[in-house]
């Protein structure tokens, strides 16, 4: 008899005959709010969920007792508890490697948008505000040659440090749990402590996942040992960072500009102050959001969770 598995995420036909060819597969959409009735009852039946964005706390997982693995359809595996999951005997997969280069693309997007102001401008243009040649009031800041910092040398770390210093010719400084000879080498880059960092870099972009130990980093004393003319880029999760501390260092220009793809709470609540300032460039969490990578990602989650559900060692076990 085949094994059954909830999925949660739309795939492409080809992807989820792949899947339907070995196992039995019953699609929820939105199981955050319209689908969770739907997923409760799916639940007991399960050997396999895959998808991504739904925290899948005790509760739901106490309606799975059958449950053999879950794969995830995302690098960060913050809406896991991972203990617990392991104390169930049920395997967590994640998707990394696929999105390293387009989440970096992503990053120095942002770094290239908040320094430059692109869409504060293209906006002005679209307005029909551009009636003569622009002057200092609406000037940017250069890239190239500035010091990049990068808080977090893992994967997506590494990317963007490729992009700085070989495409911006830029200084690379990093914080992380341990100095990494070989990014040092390759990139010329030095490892500092987070204070350094903070105090150095002209763009200071976070790349850490969440966890206990990262949750709230970036607060109010950080920002205060940020310079002035520093941009604050997050592409990493909103909740590393102290909203409120982030939103008075753009209003009080205790910082320049802020980049940020993710936000304390998702998608973000539109009366946030951070949307009515206009050095803040906001992306609605597209860090690994291209065709090709979200293609290559539920790829990778359809490939672990068959692995795991034939009993082999998928290739990205989170807690083995
Ligand atoms: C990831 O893969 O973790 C992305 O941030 C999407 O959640």
């Amino acid at each position: 008899m085949k094994k059954h598995v909830v999925l949660y995420k739309k795939l492409s036909p080809a992807l989820l005959a792949r899947l339907e060819n070995e196992v039995d597969v019953t699609y929820i959409d939105d199981p955050a709010s319209d689908g969770l009735a739907r997923l409760r009852q799916a639940l007991p039946h399960a050997h396999g969920l895959l998808g991504a964005s739904l925290k899948l706390d005790a509760a739901l997982l106490d309606l799975a007792p059958r449950l053999e693995a879950v794969a995830s359809v995302s690098v960060g595996v913050d809406n896991y508890d991972i203990a617990d999951l392991s104390r169930r005997g049920v395997m967590l997969t994640n998707t990394p490697d696929v999105l390293t280069e387009t989440t970096a693309d992503t990053g120095f997007a942002l770094v290239l948008a908040a320094a430059r102001r692109v869409v504060e401008l293209a906006t002005l243009v679209r307005a029909g505000q551009w009636t003569a040649s622009i002057g200092p009031r609406h000037f940017g800041t250069d890239v190239h040659g500035k010091t990049l910092g990068i808080i977090g040398m893992g994967r997506i770390g590494e990317a963007l440090a490729q992009r700085g210093h070989f495409g911006f010719n830029m200084p690379v400084i990093y914080h992380s749990h341990s100095p990494k000879p070989a990014v040092d080498q390759r990139f010329g880059a030095r490892h500092c402590t987070l204070d350094e960092l903070l105090r150095e870099a002209d763009f200071i972009c976070l790349t850490l996942p969440l966890t206990k130990e990262t949750t709230g980093l970036i607060g109010a004393r950080e920002f205060e040992l940020m310079g002035k003319d520093s941009i604050f880029i997050n592409i990493s999760r909103g909740k590393v960072v102290d909203e409120k501390a982030l939103i008075h260092a753009l209003q009080t220009g205790q910082i320049r500009a802020a980049g940020l793809d993710v936000f304390e709470r998702e998608p973000v609540q539109t009366d946030s102050p951070l949307l009515a300032l206009d050095n803040v460039v906001a992306t609605p969490h597209i860090g690994s959001a291209t065709h090709e990578t979200r293609e290559a990602m539920a790829r990778c989650a359809v490939d672990n969770l068959l692995a795991a559900l034939r009993g082999e060692r998928p290739q990205n076990l989170v807690n083995p």
